[in-house]
């Protein structure tokens, strides 16, 4: 393989690291994190070593879906900064060898957007065919709401135009028609004023529903992928290297299809939400299986597709794909308390809080997360542990302010705290105990365990790049897997059990005589005899290892 390959195909062994720079660092004691306070702190992202920032929505809004309903697509909102200021982040961030992604919202709008204020005004104005419309509701729609905490239907009545539009997630975000030739032409022009500011890509917000019309697509004759295949390609004329990624959670046979034909020319990078859910499920039972089922299914990517792997994000930690047994199992284990969960489908719980703080079985799931074929995907505040404040209303509970020290405001504003747009975490895993200063001068401490991890995971590209497949562990609670690629072979086995274990592993194919631990201190080999390892596995104990070729 090319270096030139594996660097313009950066995507596949890339550590990504999502945030909300409104609660990342506050640069002017307003309270509220802002551009500038995030520029001052790319040397830390760069020094903890991910390649790339996913910025969440900083786009002018009510904020009353924390950005993600945009009322300009073209600028900065106030209390973020300014395009100037965006342009100087996304410059530092690249001369410390970061990349940037930005996420692109289009299913929706703001009601508050001046299309959606003009369209309502006028069924003449040329805006009025952005959005979705009909003259009555259907009586059955074919989707069902994304919030049900808060819209019983995905059409709302608009007293000023006279008419139902179309809306999957809040009454206050209308759909945008992707079917209309016009939209398709304004979203081009979004992504590509974005590229020309030096944007590597986009985490693509929502993908299925905007594909979804509300029971009226026949209408509309929309071919479902043909607007992705028209973005791709868009965004390839504009910048072959840039990588769009892609929000769709739907079961591992309906979400391969959005990788497009031969998996090349729609989106690259997917989030294995099917994986990310089975691993939940396998941890509340000690049990490796479901989360081994989940890898067979996984389908092999294309050299240029991707599989985005996280253990957390922004939103509830959904659980809809698991039967709904399943889940309460999950529930039982990792959110009891009603108040943890959200939308009876998900929890609104940080993974340090579900685990009880257990330091081995945290670094257990994130050594899986690196490991996974795919790239991963950090959310802010997880290097160090952070942990919810179910306080805070609703998905936001997680979103709280970066905890940078264990002064005023956990280091991340000078404001006085009442001031502050969200209050930080308390408690166990509040800023006294948990906070990056503290944990930077701690040899042993999660954060620096951290970055030991992205950097051997950026040295082993066979994770990201290799051809996956199970190991026989002979223990149903320790996935094995190993990687192939280029002649080159590193093998992963995890315990998910609380107890000891000792393992013989097949190893197939092999004539190696010797692995290296890539994790441990001691950088000790192993034996491997006729395609066996025996080693014991602590509980929750994980390993690296690269199965060495003989030299004989
Ligand atoms: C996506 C985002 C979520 C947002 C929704 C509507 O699911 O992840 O945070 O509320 O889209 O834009």
């Amino acid at each position: 393989m090319s270096t030139a390959r594996t660097a313009d195909l950066w995507w596949k062994n890339a550590v990504f690291y999502c945030l909300d720079a409104e609660t990342f660092r506050d640069s002017d004691g307003d309270g509220a994190g802002d551009l500038v306070g995030l520029t001052e702190r790319i040397d830390y992202l760069a020094g903890l070593g991910i390649t790339c920032l996913w910025l969440m929505p900083f786009y002018p809004s009510p904020n009353r879906d924390d950005g993600y309903d945009i009322t300009d697509y073209y600028g900065v909102d106030d209390r973020l900064g300014t395009l100037g200021d965006f342009v100087a982040l996304v410059r530092t961030a690249k001369d410390r060898g970061l990349r940037v992604i930005i996420d692109l919202v289009i299913n929706h709008t703001s009601d508050q957007h001046p299309w959606f204020r003009t369209a309502r005004r006028s069924a003449n104005s040329r805006f009025r065919d952005y959005y979705v419309w009909q003259d009555e509701p259907q009586d059955e729609p074919d989707a069902e709401v994304v919030f049900p905490d808060a819209e019983d239907s995905i059409w709302s009545w608009d007293e000023q135009a006279q008419q139902w539009y179309l809306h999957h997630f809040y009454g206050h975000q209308p759909d945008l028609n992707i079917a209309s030739p016009a939209v398709r032409e304004e979203m081009a022009k979004i992504a590509g004023f974005w590229l020309e500011l030096g944007v590597d890509g986009f985490r693509v917000d929502a993908v299925p529903y905007l594909l979804e019309t509300g029971g009226i697509d026949g209408e509309l004759q929309l071919d479902p992928h043909s607007y992705l295949k028209d973005l791709r390609s868009f965004i390839a004329r504009r910048r072959g290297d840039a990588v769009l990624l892609g929000e769709v959670n739907l079961p591992t046979d309906e979400l391969v299809a959005y990788f497009g034909d031969e998996q090349a020319d729609e989106i690259q990078m997917l989030f294995a939400f099917p994986l990310m859910q089975q691993l939940y499920l396998s941890l509340a039972r000690q049990d490796a299986r479901p989360l081994a089922a989940a890898v067979r299914e996984l389908p092999e990517v294309s050299e240029q597709s991707q599989w985005a792997i996280f253990v957390r994000n922004h939103d509830e930690l959904t659980l809809d794909k698991l039967s709904d047994d399943e889940r309460e199992e999950v529930f039982a284990a990792f959110g009891p308390d009603e108040s943890m969960q959200l939308f009876g489908r998900g929890l609104r719980r940080r993974l340090p809080p579900m685990l009880d703080g257990d330091q081995q079985r945290l670094r257990l799931v994130y050594s899986l997360m690196f490991s996974l074929p795919g790239s991963p995907v950090l959310f802010y505040g997880e290097e160090i542990g952070m942990g919810e404040n179910l306080d805070i209303e609703g998905r936001l509970s997680v979103r709280t302010p970066m905890q940078w020290t264990d002064g005023k405001n956990a280091g991340f504003s000078d404001a006085r705290p009442s001031r502050l747009r969200r209050p930080v975490t308390e408690g166990q895993f509040g800023p006294l105990a948990v906070n990056v200063s503290d944990q930077e001068r701690d040899p042993d401490s999660l954060l620096n365990w951290m970055q030991r991890l992205i950097r051997r995971r950026r040295e082993t590209p066979e994770f990201g790049w290799g051809a996956w497949q199970l190991l026989d562990t002979g223990d149903d609670a320790v996935l094995g897997h190993q990687c192939d690629w280029e002649g080159r072979r590193v093998l992963a086995l995890h315990n998910l059990s609380s107890s000891p274990r000792e393992l013989r592993v097949a190893v197939p194919d092999t004539g190696a005589s010797e692995v290296v631990d890539l994790l441990g201190s001691d950088g000790k080999a192993l034996e491997l005899e006729n395609g066996r390892l025996e080693l014991k596995l602590e509980g929750y104990g994980y390993r690296w290892l690269r199965v060495r070729p003989s030299t004989a």
